[in-house]
Parts: structure tokens; sequence; C-alpha cells
């Protein structure tokens, strides 16, 4: 590769290198204002080296040709796409799909993704996304892996595999984009590229690991963040892109903006669109996404010395590796084969799969009564403003997801279903009261129709339908656009005009389930007390009705569990299991207690804990053991617990080990998850589940930011989520 690369960039003058640092849109804008303007020219002339949210063999084909038949070297186009969570195929949001907590389907649903991408002519993704948040108020909380840093990692890394396969130069990889490089997550206020301050110590053991983990898989690439972080941005970020991500970390790939986000530096300060493009060139950026910065100013900026050849070259050169990495030079059309996209997309395996993935995203948040799962019989009334719209159900960020032909839950349901049940349907209410906010909460063709009639009126419409019926399934929540970019909320509640709906459909005195949809953790205090089954859904995509009606009428047993806590009360927010233990902590499984570190008006404890989700039946956990109450420094020490299925149905459950380091040289979480293990057991069976603890585990960055394990005790605690465990203690010596 290095004597393809030197002899090309032998031949390359500086505007051509310039160029192959410019991504372009050909079409529509997609998050911002700018387009790029006569792209065909460009091409022609060497002045683009990526291009985004083309595809189709046909149109990709044709603008390769440009490249590679027009333009004076011959250099071949990258093209990328935000292909989140499938392609046509779509899977559940990503916060649903680490509900999963299942990593081969994981990897299995990003191979998918790219499988049809790149039979669409596409070979680079901007996923995965891998963002720690613990602030639910964040709508991109549903494109992530939820607030933890190890189960991040583990997805992150199963991401990467999924898209890159064993060999990047094959016809059906995509390579993989870690985004968003770095704390985009911890914007302040949960609101959308707010401000990012963070201690070092935080950053180092909590925050940056699952990009970490996603580099040491093999990404190719990684996407800069919108956010400032401790003062600079870090789209500009010297230390975060070259001292961290190449010197610490190893990186070899390149690193591409967000959207704009060179151009976004002039607003955050920085200077002009010269001086920005230089910074963020020289910070360690490598391509540059719509603004073209780079491809208007970095001359200039040579001319005048602010920024040098070789750092131009670096990009250059990084770049035009990516592209040697996918096979490009070789067969700069190797993605762009017609036959095979009829073949791949949305094909039946694929669907299959959709339909698992998403029936193993739900989470059971409660079932009082066993009300569910239901009997195949009768008639189920279908109510809800999310109860009939399929641009609802692929989920926020589903860009290539063909909305107008994805069923919605009704229609899901009943080509699930046949004539066993009779579902009778009605809207109920609308999405939100104020016609406004609806119409913020459903753009991009994600709509959901206005009924402008009284609210009583609507009612009373939807309350004799669910009076025919012998049981109620309520549709509520959010729609899918109330979650993703730019929607950020402050009240987490289900809206009130749902929640009128949903106190109605109660006092029918009929059982009521509720199917919630929701991109997010949501405060559910209400519908906890009142509802006797929620099953919370997600935003499950393509497949999703039929894997709501599997799982409302048992063929599947729900095994999600979940991987943000769900808060009491937004005020609490940031909740998270793995806080630290302050000085004033407050006694288990107390209220209130005056100057300790609590609330007087809510307890400090979630609604529903991370890892939480219930099955069907039931597990019992025998004692836990350990191998030893000492481990060594390169051993190992073994965590024993036996499971069993003691209720009636198979199902799956999650066995989860976290530990807590009881005294260190800085303060240390009151849990960490460490390891966890996907059980299948039929009713009655039991299984030894033992996980090895090593020193390894027990690291974690001290206040010199060394990855050390300190000795002395831990707890290890073992369970089904994060609160309902048991403890044993051992001694690193
Ligand atoms: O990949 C996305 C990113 O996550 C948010 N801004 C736009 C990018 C490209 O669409």
């Amino acid at each position: 590769m290095d004597r393809f690369i030197n002899d090309l960039m032998s031949q390359m003058t500086v505007a051509e290198k310039i160029g192959q640092l410019n991504l372009v849109t050909a079409g529509e804008a997609v998050t911002g204002s700018v387009v790029s303007t006569d792209v065909e020219s460009k091409i022609k002339a060497g002045k683009i080296g990526g291009i985004f949210s083309m595809s189709t063999p046909q149109r990709i084909r044709a603008a390769q040709e440009l490249a590679v038949n027009h333009s004076r070297l011959k250099i071949p186009i990258i093209f990328g796409m935000d292909v989140i969570h499938g392609y046509k195929t779509i899977f559940p949001i990503p916060l649903g799909l680490a509900a999963t907590w299942d990593m081969e389907l994981i990897q299995e649903t990003a191979r998918i993704a790219a499988e049809e991408a790149s039979a669409d002519g596409l070979n680079w993704t901007f996923s995965p996304m891998v963002d720690v948040s613990r602030d639910p108020r964040w709508g991109r909380i549903s494109e992530g892996s939820g607030e933890d840093t190890y189960l991040g990692s583990r997805i992150a890394e199963a991401m990467v595999r999924g898209y890159q396969g064993k060999d990047l130069t094959a016809h059906n990889t995509l390579m993989a984009c870690v985004k968003h490089f770095a704390l985009y997550g911890a914007a302040e206020a949960g609101r959308d590229y707010n401000t990012t301050d963070m201690s070092l110590h935080r950053m180092y053991n909590e925050y940056l690991p699952p990009y970490k983990a996603a580099i040491d898989a093999g990404a190719g690439s990684v996407m800069t963040a919108f956010n400032d972080i401790n003062g600079v941005p870090a789209t500009a970020n010297k230390w975060l892109m070259t001292d961290v991500l190449r010197k610490q970390w190893g990186f070899d790939g390149f690193v591409v903006t967000d959207y704009t986000a060179v151009n976004e530096l002039i607003d955050h300060g920085l200077g002009d669109l010269q001086e920005v493009s230089a910074l963020s060139l020289k910070a360690g950026v490598e391509m540059d996404m719509v603004g073209e910065g780079f491809l208007t100013t970095l001359q200039q900026s040579l001319d005048e010395g602010k920024v040098s050849e070789e750092e131009i070259d670096r990009a250059c050169r990084l770049v035009l590796e990516a592209k040697y990495k996918l096979g490009l030079f070789e067969d700069p059309f190797r993605y762009c084969d017609e036959s095979r996209a009829k073949e791949a997309i949305l094909n039946p395996g694929h669907l299959a799969k959709a339909r698992e993935a998403a029936g193993k995203s739900f989470v059971l948040l409660k079932n009082e009564g066993q009300v569910l799962p239901l009997k195949k019989q009768g008639t189920v009334a279908l109510i809800g403003p999310l109860a009939n719209t399929g641009a609802n159900m692929p989920g926020t960020w589903s860009v290539s997801a063909d909305l107008d032909n994805t069923p919605s839950l009704l229609e899901g349901m009943r080509s699930a279903l046949g004539d066993q049940v009779k579902i009778v349907h009605h809207q109920g209410s609308n999405l939100l009261e104020d016609a406004a906010y609806q119409e913020r909460a459903t753009m991009f063709g994600r709509t959901i129709p206005r009924d402008e009639r009284p609210e009583a009126e609507v009612l009373a419409e939807a309350l004799a339908i669910a009076n025919q019926a012998d049981v109620v399934v309520a549709a509520l929540g959010e729609s899918s656009e109330m979650s993703g970019e730019s929607s950020s909320r402050v009240d987490l509640n289900i809206p009130a005009v749902q929640q009128r709906l949903l106190a109605g459909l109660l006092q029918t005195g009929k059982p009521v389930v509720l199917v919630l949809f929701t991109g997010r953790p949501l405060t559910l205090t209400w519908e906890d007390e009142q509802v006797p089954a929620i099953l919370n859904v997600w935003f499950g995509g393509t497949e999703t009705g039929k894997a709501v009606a599997d799982v409302l009428f048992g063929d599947v047993n729900p095994s999600g569990k979940l991987p943000a806590t769900f808060p009491q009360h937004v005020g609490q927010v940031p909740l998270y299991y793995s806080h630290k233990n302050t000085g004033r902590p407050l006694a288990e499984g107390q209220w209130f207690e005056k100057f300790r570190s609590n609330y007087l008006d809510v307890t400090n404890e979630p609604l529903y804990p991370f890892g939480y989700g219930l099955s069907y039946t039931s597990f019992g956990y025998g004692e836990l053991t350990l191998s030893s109450a000492e481990l060594s420094r390169g051993g190992k020490l073994q965590v024993s617990v036996q499971v069993t299925n003691t209720g009636n149905y198979a199902g799956e459950e999650v066995v989860q080990l976290y530990i807590r380091d009881l005294v260190g040289s800085v303060t240390r979480p009151v849990k960490e998850l460490k390891a966890f293990r996907k059980i299948r057991l039929e009713p009655g069976q039991s299984q030894e589940v033992v996980f090895d603890l090593t020193e390894e585990d027990l690291k974690f960055y001290n206040a010199e930011l060394e990855h050390v394990a300190e000795a002395g005790e831990f707890a290890v605690f073992v369970g089904t989520n994060s609160r309902d465990v048991q403890e044993k203690r051992f001694t690193l010596k």
C-alpha cells in the first residue's frame, strides 16, 4: 500500500491533495443548510474525495465513472451514509439493540446492514455511535448504547466487526466510522450540540473506553463531535485527535468531521473559515464533511504559512489509504452490482432477523397478575396515536428506510396473527396536544394524523371501541422524531394527552397493556402505579408489528434488559447505577435523612434500574460462590452461580456481574458492570454460569491516568439487574 500511495501522491498537485479532503453532498442537505454545488465538475477537477448520502449502484457508478474516467489521476471516490441500525431492513434503534445484550445478534444486524448498503453502492457507514449518555433529556441517547461504559464497549466492537467483516476489500463490507469523538453524550443539560466539561479522570474511566474499543476492533474512520470539550471544540481539538487518538491509541485510519463542523467552529468563536479550517487540519482532521472550508481555504493557508504541506499530505495519505483498504483502487465499481442489490435488500432472511432482533430488544417493565402473554383468541382493542403509523416504526436515523412501505403496529400485528385474534383499532388521541409541538415531533415524513375534534369526543369514540374488546393494547409514547438529533426534551413523561387517554382506557375495567414507544428512558411513575402490564418496544424497525405480536401473545418470551436507567423524575437526571458513593451516602433502602446526599421530594432510587427487565418465566439464582477469597496478579478468580428457570416458559436471562473497588487512591463507583452472559433455559433447567475475573477487570485510570489495579478489597455482585444482586468479597493481592 505504501509504495502505491507514495507513487500516487508524487503525481498529485496540492489542489488535488486538498480535493481528497472534501466530502460533499450531491443531493439534499441532511442536518445543516449546506449543499455542494457543481459536484460534477468538481469531481472531474479532482476536488472531491468522498460523496455523502448517495445511493443505488446506478447513481454511484455514474459518479465513480466521472472520477475514474474523467479526473486527471482517476482517484476513486468513497461513498458514505448514515447506515445506523439497518439500511433498508431496519433493526431496532441502537438503544433498543443494546437492550438485547446479545453481541452476536448485534454483530449480525450490522453485517446485514453492510450487506444491503454495500449492495446499493455504498462502502462507508457513519456508525457505530458509541457516545455514553446518562442524560435522557438528550434526544440522541436513542442512537447509542446507553449509560454503561462496559456494555457500550462490547457493542462498539460487535458493530465494527459486523460492518467491516474479516476483509474490508470484500464487496459486502462497509468501513465503520466511530462517532462522535468525543463526549457528545455528555452535552450540558441534555441540549444537543451543547458544551461538555469533564475531568480527565471521568473521561478516561467512563466516556472514552467505547471509542477505544471500536478502534481496537479495527474501525477504519472516526467522526468528530459537534461539542466543545473543556473549552476546545472537538473538531479543533489537537489533544483529542492527535495525542489521545493517534499517539495513545495508535489509530491509523482517518478522521472526518461531523456535518459542517469545521464551519461551526466560527460560531464556537475560534475564528473565520480560513482560520478554523487550518486549526481543524492541524488538530488532526483529515476530511471535511460538507462545509468545504478545507477546499476553499487550505491553499491560501499554505501560501501564507498557516498550514504546512506535510499536514495536507498527512491528511491526503490517510484518505487514500482508506480507499486502498476498501479495494477501490483495484476495482472502483466493486460495490456497484445491480443484481446484488435486488437479492440483498429486504430479503426474507434479513426481515426474519429484524423480527428476531426487535422481539429481543423489547423490555417487559411490568406484568402484574401475569396479564401477559395474551391468549390468541377474542378481540383486542389496539388504541393510541402510535398504533397505525408505519412511518414511525423504523425510529430515528433510519434515512434509507422505506417509510411508506413499513407496516404499522396494527398492520404488522394483523399479518402475524391472521384471523386468530380480532383487532379493532382507534387512534384515541393526538400524539401531542399542541399542534406546533406535534409538527416538530413528526418531521421527515414521520407524520401522525391529527384529529382536530374536541379531545372528549375522540376519547369517547376510542372508549366505545375498547369496550368491545377483551383486552386493550395502548400504543403510546413518543413519535420517532421525539428522540434523535436535535430532539432534546425537558419533560420525560408520556405526553399528557396520551396519559389522559390511558386513564380512560384503564377506567373501562378491561385489562390494559401499555406498548410503549420511546427513544429514551421516560419517567413512568404514574404508569407503573396504574397499568398492569408495560412492554417497552423502543422503535423496533421494519418488523415491529410482527415482533410485538410475537411477544404479546407468547411466541417470544421477552428478554430485553434496560441499557439505561429509567428515573422516577426528570429532576434526578443524571441518574445512573455506577455513581460514586459520596461522603454522605444514604443508607440503602432509606429515603430522606437530613444532611445526607438525597432529595426532599423523591427517593434516590430509579423507577427501573439499569439491567432491569422481566420475563414471562422466573429465574432463581443459587448461592454466589468464589473460587478463592483472594485474586493474585496474573491469576484468575472464578465467580459462579447456578441459575434455574423456575417458571413455566422457556426464556433467556442476562446474568450480570458487577464489581466495586472498596478502597482506592481515587473515588470509585459503587458498582461497575464487568461481565454478563445471556443464557437460554427451558422450564426447570439449570445452568452453572462461571465468570473468570482477572486483574485486568479491576483496572481503572488513577489520578495520574495510569491504568492500574490497586491491591485491596473488592465486592463482586451477580444478579438479574444492577439492583437485585448477591454480593461476595475478595482481595486483590
Ligand atoms: O453522521 C451524522 C452525525 O451523526 C450527525 N450529523 C450528521 C452526520 C451525517 O449525516
